[in-house]
């Protein structure tokens, strides 16, 4: 009786691998635009994509980036200039990927360009603080999906979504989680809606990885200045003693950071050139094995855990 049992388990996962393992046909013709490919997942994926043969499209913030990537791919990569947050930057960048694509239709959009900053606690933040990650990171999204759409359905194409495990548990304040929320969110409407029309939609969802985003560096010192900002009675609220405490906590980031992208841009490449994509692909030791399990438990678990491991205001009650 367990022989059968563990024999069908056995069957039900190489069967699953067998699925997973399906990779569409004539990649050689099928294009790609990812945004945010000056450096970190975007720009590894880029030149993944590239050397894997397919026609990547590469949107980058800066010339510069944009320079170095043509240096390190073939002539087969294109780039282009885009801004996320710049209504007529997209226009025109979606115009060039319509005289790229022709009537082939735009097979992949990766929507990977995003920031990390001002990050604090709440109160230490402005209204302006949160709308600056979320016009990158959710409206950005937005917008240049709106605005890609109808070559992405005309090829029956992929869309995806970078996320974060920030989408599924809010560690700490500030646009940041909110953002990817509101990325988890549109990306579930939209695959539901696109379904109608043979389009795919995936979320990819990273723990910590050590790009220039989640960098000691930028974090702590995002933190200084949204302190040295804030006003003096929260600062008696929190204290010196809470900062430095958080300041000691960003230190480990650096180490903790998972340093292999491509377990990120693996799963990207899967989302888009498997015959049968996840929705979700889950990236990183930490995702795995702490974040998604804890964005199951329930609420007051969630609290208590996240209380426990952070430093306390000095008021606290
Ligand atoms: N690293 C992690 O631990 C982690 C974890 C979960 C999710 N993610 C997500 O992964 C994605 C890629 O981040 P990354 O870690 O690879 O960091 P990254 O190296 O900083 O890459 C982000 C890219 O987005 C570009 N960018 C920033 N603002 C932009 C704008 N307004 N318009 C267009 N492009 C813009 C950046 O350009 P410049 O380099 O020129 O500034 C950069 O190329 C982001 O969506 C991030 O939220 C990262």
């Amino acid at each position: 009786m367990w022989l059968y049992l563990v024999a069908l388990v056995c069957l039900y996962y190489l069967l699953c691998w067998y699925r997973e393992r399906q990779v569409v046909s004539h990649l050689r013709d099928k294009y790609v635009f990812i945004t945010g490919c000056d450096s970190g997942f975007g720009n590894l994926l880029a030149r993944q994509l590239d050397l894997r043969g397919l026609r990547v499209l590469a949107a980058c913030l800066t010339e510069k980036g944009a320079e170095q990537l043509r240096g390190q791919t073939s002539d087969r990569l294109a780039t282009v200039i885009l801004d996320v947050t710049k209504t007529e930057s997209i226009a025109v960048a979606t115009q060039w990927v319509k005289e790229h694509v022709g009537d082939r239709g735009l097979w992949g959009l990766v929507n990977n360009a995003g920031i990390s900053v001002p990050t604090a606690p709440n109160e230490w933040l402005t209204k302006q603080d949160f709308m600056k990650i979320l016009d990158v990171n959710l409206l950005g999204v937005i917008e240049v999906t709106l605005s890609l759409l109808p070559l992405v359905r005309k090829a029956r194409g992929r869309v995806v979504n970078v996320s974060s495990i920030l989408g599924r548990v809010s560690l700490y304040g500030g646009g940041y989680c909110i953002s990817k929320y509101g990325v988890e969110a549109f990306s579930d409407s939209l695959r539901r809606e696109l379904s109608h029309f043979a389009v795919k939609v995936a979320i990819i969802e990273p723990g910590y990885f050590k790009t220039v985003l989640a960098s000691t560096d930028l974090v702590s010192r995002s933190f200084q200045e949204a302190w040295d900002r804030t006003s003096p009675e929260v600062k008696e609220i929190y204290g010196e003693k809470f900062l430095a405490a958080c300041m000691k906590s960003f230190e480990l980031l650096d180490k903790i950071c998972t340093k292999d992208l491509s377990l990120v841009t693996d799963c990207m490449e899967h989302a888009l050139i498997a015959c049968h994509p996840r929705t979700r692909y889950s990236c990183g030791w930490d995702s795995k094995l702490i974040y998604l399990p804890m964005s199951y438990m329930p609420t007051f678990l969630v609290d208590a855990i996240i209380q426990w491991s952070r430093p306390r205001p000095i008021k606290a009650l």
